[in-house]
């Protein structure tokens, strides 16, 4: 995609073969966002029957749903140090075991209990995934082509919830929740095995002493020439690196600022509303005025498809044009679909040409986010921390996404109730502004920098 764009300081022209195996890494990698992708779309369908089965009580129902959530704020936390120790691809081997478990657990559970573990297990696994994959494919990719490496996460992530939505509807008709939980198991294992076959992060083996290794690997992804200068610029940065990779180090003066911008976008990424349309679109769309199930079904994959296509796109543009401006564009997006949703709700039910106007504010709702804080949250938090401490600060800024996740699904419902859907999206409208205030302030701009270089940038 980016094979025309001309070389960076501090990269040498890669061999397109030697290009191929990075994009198969991404790929591969890539996977753990699939996973995560399916296996939080999913409960949307799969609720509906398991709740008849089970005879559940709203509290059941709600543990159920954000336990996911619970489990994978814990991973993330709990995952940045684990890749620091293990590494991360024996971290991504072992996350991809912790799926295909919860999937089987899920789908073969005989109590409410069981769901609720077998969920619990599931959301770890997403926690491990997104505090690590976002990582290992940064460090294995040349800085050209980072931007949209990278993002195959968030492509990912979309496909997956689109194959949920997918999936779903197929096992609708048989109330097959089974089925539903379960076909994660195949993602999984190729998951499993494809990383089983794929190599350590060059950067992570530098940082432990394994020089040999790293340049090994190192001539396999990249160009001849290009290994000593590559090699040589993470050493010097490993180096100049005070710190350690324990806790006190990121609160440090040095890591403050990228910590406060990972954080800041890890937050703003969630509390502007995003899963409010993406667990309860068909809810929503309901109550805009598109009221027979399948109209409502059709129209939930079609946000689905908005979402895939918009990543692509932003894949396409963000190692040209860069991340900041993107990331302006798309939270301008937001803001104003924010603002119109709001609108188009100010009566209860929408009809008419307000059902529509309602049904297109959130179709390019998600197109904003899928071209900017979508990808470019996940991007920034793999790139613009030291190597040193890398991964636990990517899991420290992957938790509070999945806290402030937590938090908006858990309240969503309440304020529909309390406050009424157009005070709640204009609510997410005015988060929306904050983010932006925020991005231009304090988000710098990565595109073509090596690691090393933008490690370097905060150093000064
Ligand atoms: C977010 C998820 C969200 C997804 C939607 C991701 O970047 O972290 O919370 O469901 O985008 O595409």
């Amino acid at each position: 995609m980016s094979a025309e764009a001309p070389p960076q300081k501090g990269s040498a022209p890669i061999r397109p073969q030697n290009r191929r195996f990075v994009y198969l890494a991404a790929a591969f990698a890539g996977l753990g966002g699939l996973l995560f992708g399916y296996d939080t779309g999913v409960i949307s369908g799969a609720e509906l029957f398991f709740k008849n089965d089970f005879s559940l009580s709203v509290f059941a129902l709600e543990v159920i749903v954000s336990g996911v959530l619970a489990g994978a704020a814990a991973g993330a936390l709990l995952g940045g140090r684990l890749a620091d120790i293990f590494g991360r691809r024996t971290l991504l081997i072992f996350t991809a075991l912790i799926f295909a478990a919860g999937a089987v657990l899920c789908a073969a559970a005989t109590s409410p209990t069981i769901l609720i573990v077998g969920r619990i297990i599931v959301g770890f696994g997403i926690g491990l995934s997104s505090s690590t994959v976002p990582v290992y494919i940064s460090e294995v990719s040349p800085a050209d082509a980072r931007g949209w490496t990278v993002s195959l996460f968030q492509l990912a992530i979309t496909l997956g919830i689109l194959l949920a939505y997918i999936v779903d509807y197929a096992f609708a008709s048989v109330q097959g929740w089974r089925w539903m939980f379960g076909l994660a198991v195949v993602p999984a294992a190729i998951f499993a095995l494809g990383m089983f076959f794929l190599p350590e992060s060059p950067r992570w083996l530098a940082k432990r002493g394994r020089l040999d290794a790293a340049r090994a690997i190192l001539s396999r992804i990249r160009d001849t020439s290009d290994v000593d200068a590559e090699l040589q610029e993470i050493q010097r940065s490993l180096d100049q690196a005070q710190e350690h990779g324990n806790w006190r180090d990121l609160l440090s003066a040095r890591l403050r600022p990228a910590l406060i911008v990972g954080i800041g976008l890890a937050v703003f990424q969630q509390v502007t509303g995003i899963n409010t349309v993406i667990y309860y679109a068909p809810m929503i769309v309901q109550s805009a005025g598109i009221s027979s199930a399948s109209g409502a079904i059709l129209t939930t994959a079609g946000i689905g498809i908005v979402n895939v296509l918009m990543t692509i796109v932003s894949m396409w543009l963000i190692d040209r044009i860069g991340r900041r401006p993107l990331l302006l564009t798309g939270i301008a997006g937001m803001v104003v679909t924010l603002g119109v949703l709001g609108w188009a709700f100010h009566s209860a039910s929408p009809t008419g040409a307000l059902s529509w106007i309602a049904v297109i504010s959130i179709m390019l709702y998600v197109a904003s986010f899928a071209i900017s804080l979508g990808p470019i949250f996940w991007l920034l938090i793999a790139e613009i921390y030291p190597l040193k401490v890398r991964s636990s600060t990517e899991g420290v800024a992957a938790t509070f996404n999945w806290g402030s996740n937590l938090l908006v699904s858990l309240t969503f419902l309440t304020l529909l109730q309390e406050i009424g859907a157009t005070r709640t999206f204009w609510l997410y409208g005015l988060c929306a502004i904050g983010a932006w205030l925020f991005s231009y302030y304090l988000v710098p701009e990565t595109k073509g920098r090596t690691l090393e270089e933008i490690e370097a940038f905060w150093r000064k």
